[in-house]
């Protein structure tokens, strides 16, 4: 008997959780993987979805907050209570003219800017049931267009020269690359350093070593974004006296070398041949004169070979 009414209590608590459930099933769906750029309007898209009985919610509560990091407190950004609606400046509801019958409740940043990027929290009271969803937001931004200066401020082709290319206002970490005026990629030659700058962003610069008989005529330094896309490029053209006198000056004394070096080994082949040739000839007709002295010498014994070593010698 106990235990019967027991059970139906049970029962019956069961059955009325499940409805007043059923009725005050209320969520808020946020879009997952929410990107926005530097410098222009993020907005982190919220609904609020009710289950069929709800007729008509109407909202009391939505509070917009950015969760702090670690021991940092949640920061609250926007905050619609007892019909009026506070928020810090910079943020508002995406709807223009949103009310408390309007179920979206996105989220507008109007200046996103790297303090934007991070998690946030959307809480929301209706007279029919609450909810809270966590979302997030990711900032990028673009890299400027690349400048390039170089060292020493004019390039003369007499010396040695570094180019440094820079390109500022980027977010993720980027890449600077350096091409020749051939595309002929010389990266591998350069060195870049990322810098973080006050305003989270990467400040990129690539520095390139020239030497002075190895300058092309155009360096073009391009910023690639952190997946490896081409966000801008910028060209610098070496003075035609400076890329002559260097890399076509290279060009020109390699074509001097192609003909003066077979013109020197001919040459010397020539005057080597008819050096040999002389001096066998002297030899020989020396040797002609010689002989017969020698043949007389003979005769007089010892001398001989006081004339063959001294012939030795001299040849
Ligand atoms: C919410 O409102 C904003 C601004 O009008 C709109 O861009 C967005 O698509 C809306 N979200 C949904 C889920 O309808
Ligand atoms: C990088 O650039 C590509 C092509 O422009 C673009 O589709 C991509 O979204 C960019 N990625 C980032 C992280 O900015």
């Amino acid at each position: 008997m106990n235990m019967a009414s027991i059970g139906i209590l049970f029962l019956f608590f069961i059955v009325i959780r499940a409805q007043t459930e059923g009725k005050s099933f209320v969520k808020v769906e946020c879009k997952t993987g929410n990107v926005g750029q530097y410098g222009q309007q993020s907005m982190l898209d919220c609904v609020v979805t009710t289950s069929e009985e709800v007729k008509e919610p109407k909202i009391t509560v939505v509070a917009w907050k950015k969760k702090g990091s670690e021991d940092a407190l949640d920061e609250t950004l926007l905050v619609f209570h007892k019909g009026k609606t506070t928020g810090q400046p910079g943020y508002r509801f995406a709807e223009s003219s949103w009310n408390d019958r309007n179920m979206n409740v996105s989220l507008l940043i109007t200046n996103t800017t790297m303090v934007n990027s991070g998690d946030y929290k959307c809480s929301v009271m209706t007279d029919s049931g609450d909810d809270i969803t966590e979302t997030s937001l990711r900032v990028t931004a673009k890299y400027n267009k690349p400048t390039i200066r170089s060292i020493p401020v004019n390039i003369t082709g007499r010396e040695d020269v570094t180019l440094i290319c820079s390109s500022v206002g980027g977010y993720p970490k980027g890449r600077l690359r350096w091409f020749d005026e051939h595309n002929k990629e010389w990266t591998a030659s350069s060195e870049m350093e990322a810098e973080q700058t006050n305003d989270g962003l990467f400040k990129l610069s690539s520095k390139l070593s020239l030497l002075k008989n190895s300058i092309f005529s155009k360096y073009t330094c391009v910023v690639f974004n952190s997946s490896g896309g081409k966000e801008d490029e910028v060209t610098l053209e070496i003075p035609d006296t400076a890329a002559s006198e260097g890399h076509g000056g290279e060009k020109g004394s390699d074509q001097i070398s192609k003909i003066v070096a077979p013109v020197v080994v001919i040459g010397s082949l020539i005057v080597g041949l008819l050096l040999a040739l002389l001096i066998h000839r002297r030899r020989s007709q020396r040797d002609h004169q010689e002989v017969p002295t020698c043949e007389l010498d003979a005769e007089q014994g010892g001398l001989v070979e006081t004339y063959k070593e001294h012939g030795n010698g001299t040849v």
